[in-house]
């Protein structure tokens, strides 16, 4: 059994993934708004990769007995002054969620909590993957800053990014 310590950050941990997925489709409703839709389309697999990070801990809360309790998402901003402002905030909350993770992982081992540090493992290694995206998101569009035709370029190539399922749902779906 959970312990209720776990079980309660679990679950707020759910919240936090629901918040970023929406912090993301607000990022890409934004470009969109502002004509760059391979902007856009990043942040919208992004949207749809956070999903899945709520899904796997909602899951795996179900196969512990210990019951998801949704809490309202809070307000996100609206609006970036410019793309690199959105990439730049991105790493700075993976970074809080980074955090998070790291105390999950804390309360699992100190709760001897194997099968939840398990879990937690691919959420650990995701997020060392979550913040090296967006630095190189950061790197790439330092480069065509004030270079109208490198974003251009570089909008182009965003919109081919595809979404993959997080491999914890992919294998779960077999
Ligand atoms: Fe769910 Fe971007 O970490």
């Amino acid at each position: 059994m959970l312990s209720t310590k776990l079980h309660t950050a679990i679950n707020d941990q759910i919240n936090a993934e629901l918040w970023s997925a929406y912090l993301y489709l607000s990022m890409s409703m934004d470009a969109e708004a502002k004509g760059l839709k391979g902007v856009a389309n990043w942040f919208y697999v992004q949207w749809l990769e956070e999903q899945d990070h709520a899904r796997i801990l909602m899951n795996y809360l179900n196969s512990r007995d210990a019951k998801v309790t949704l809490k309202p998402i809070e307000p996100v901003q609206t609006e970036w002054g410019t793309v690199l402002d959105m990439f730049n905030k991105t790493l700075e909350h993976e970074k809080v969620v980074t955090s998070l993770i790291n105390n999950l992982a804390a309360i699992a081992a100190e709760d001897k909590d194997f099968a939840s540090s398990n879990m937690l493992v691919w959420f650990i290694n995701e997020q060392v993957e979550e913040e090296e995206s967006a630095r190189e998101m950061i790197f790439a569009v330092e480069s065509v800053e004030g270079n109208k035709y490198g974003m251009y370029q570089l909008d182009k190539e965003l919109a081919t990014r595809v979404y993959t399922q997080a491999s914890p749902l992919a294998a779960s779906a077999e």
